[in-house]
C-alpha cells in the first residue's frame, strides 16, 4: 500500500510518499522562510502563493525520487486542516484533482493527526500513549487511544510553545524562525540561573499550559537591561528554555497520572510538532517518562517539523481503515482532535 501525502498548511509546502511497511519512500519538504523572513512571519497569502508556484513541481520531485508513476500510488492524502486556509485550499484542490483524474481515494487528513501518528511511521508505537503536542499553532496533551480516536488531558489558554518561542526570539531580536534561534543562543549561556522566569501554570490541579505571561516576564528583562547584550540574551534564552521546561514537566506529570488512571497497559509518552525538535525539552522530557516508568518517543528533528511523511502515514492509516472522503469535503481552518473538549476562550482557531 503507498500513499502519496501533500502539506501546505503553514510555510512548508511539501509532498512526500510512504509505504505500508512504514518506509519513506520520499521526503520533500520545501521551506518559504526566505519568502516570510522580511516580514518576521508567516504572511498567509504569501504563503498561499507559494504552495501554489511550488506544489506542481515538488510533487513530480517526490514521485521522482521514490521511482514511482503516478498509477502504483494507492491513495492521494493532504492536510485538510487546520491551518493558514489559502494554503490548505491549495493542497486540498491539488490533491482532489489527482485523485479525479486517477480515480483514486483521497483523504483529508487532520494536520494534528498528522503529528500525533508520527511516532507510529518511525517507531511503530501501540495504541494508546499519551502525546505531548507541541508546535507553532498548538500546545496539548492527548490521550491517543486509536486512529481519529483522541482525548484531551490540556490545552494552552493564551500563547501555543512555539509562538512564545517565536515571540521570546523576536523580543530578544534574534529573528525569524524563533525556536532553533532561541535554542542555539541558550546554548552558549555562561550563568542560565542568572535570570529566575515563572514556571507558568506549575502546580495546578489541570492539565493546561499558559505561555504570554512568561514572554510578559522575558520583555521586563529586556527593558530592565535597555540594550541587552550577547551574554544576557544566551542568560536570557537559557532561563526562557528552563521556565518552558518546568512547566511542560508540571503539566505532563499530571497528565501521566490521568492517563495511567485509565491505561493501566499504556506505556507510551511521546513527543510530536516543531518544539519537539529541541534538544534541552527532548531530555527533560526522557528523562520524566523513565522515572514514571513510561518508554519515550520522539521522532527525528526533520519529522518533528512540519512535513509531508506525517500526512502521508496518517493517510495511510486512515485509508487501511477504510476512512477516505469524498471530493466534496470543505477545507477546515479549525479541526480540534478532540471534539469533545471545550474549546478554549482565548486561544481562538488554536485550541
Ligand atoms: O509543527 P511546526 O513545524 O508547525 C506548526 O504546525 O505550527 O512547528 C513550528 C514551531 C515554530 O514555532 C518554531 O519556532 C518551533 O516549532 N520550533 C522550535 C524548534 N524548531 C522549531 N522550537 C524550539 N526549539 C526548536 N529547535
Ligand atoms: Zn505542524
Amino acid at each position: 500500500m503507498i500513499v502519496l501525502g501533500i502539506e501546505t498548511s503553514c510555510d512548508e509546502t511539501a509532498c512526500a510518499i510512504v509505504d505500508d511497511t512504514r518506509a519513506i519512500r520520499a521526503n520533500v519538504v520545501l521551506s518559504q522562510l526566505d519568502e516570510h523572513r522580511p516580514y518576521g512571519g508567516v504572511v498567509p497569502e504569501v504563503a498561499a502563493r507559494a504552495h501554489l508556484h511550488y506544489l506542481d513541481g515538488l510533487i513530480r520531485q517526490a514521485l521522482d525520487e521514490a521511482h514511482l508513476d503516478l498509477g502504483q500510488v494507492d491513495a492521494i492524502a493532504a492536510t485538510g486542516g487546520p491551518g493558514l486556509i489559502g494554503g490548505v485550499i491549495v493542497g486540498v484542490m491539488t490533491a482532489k484533482a489527482m485523485a479525479a483524474a486517477r480515480g483514486l481515494p483521497f483523504v483529508a487528513v487532520n494536520h494534528l493527526e498528522g503529528h500525533a501518528l508520527t511516532a507510529r511511521l518511525t517507531n511503530d508505537v501501540p495504541f494508546p500513549y499519551l502525546l505531548l503536542l507541541v508546535s507553532g499553532g498548538h500546545c496539548q496533551l492527548l490521550e491517543v487511544e486509536g486512529v481519529g480516536q483522541y482525548r484531551r488531558l490540556g490545552t494552552t489558554i493564551d500563547d501555543a510553545v512555539g509562538e512564545a518561542f517565536d515571540k521570546t526570539a523576536k523580543l530578544l531580536g534574534l529573528g525569524y524562525p524563533g525556536g532553533p534561534l532561541l535554542e542555539k543562543a541558550a546554548q552558549k549561556a555562561t550563568n542560565p540561573s542568572r535570570f529566575d522566569l515563572p514556571a507558568p501554570m506549575k502546580g495546578r490541579p489541570d492539565c493546561d499550559f499558559s505561555f504570554s505571561g512568561l514572554k510578559t516576564a522575558v520583555r521586563r528583562h529586556v527593558e530592565q537591561l535597555g540594550t541587552p547584550t550577547e551574554a544576557d540574551v544566551a542568560d536570557l534564552a537559557a532561563a526562557f528554555h528552563h521556565a518552558v521546561g518546568q512547566s511542560l514537566l508540571d503539566r505532563c506529570d499530571r497528565a501521566i497520572k490521568a492517563f495511567k488512571g485509565r491505561h493501566p497497559t499504556g506505556k507510551h509518552l511521546v513527543v510530536a510538532g516543531g518544539v519537539a525538535a529541541n534538544k534541552y525539552l527532548r531530555e527533560q522530557l526522557a528523562k520524566l517518562a523513565a522515572k514514571r516508568g513510561l518508554t519515550f518517543t520522539a521522532p527525528p528533528l526533520a519529522l518533528c517539523t512540519d512535513n509531508a511523511a506525517m500526512i502521508a502515514w496518517a493517510g495511510l492509516e486512515r485509508f487501511r481503515l477504510g476512512q477516505t472522503d469524498g471530493l466534496d469535503f470543505a477545507p477546515r481552518p479549525r479541526w480540534p482532535l478532540d471534539p469533545t473538549a471545550k474549546p478554549m476562550k482565548f486561544a481562538g482557531v488554536k485550541a
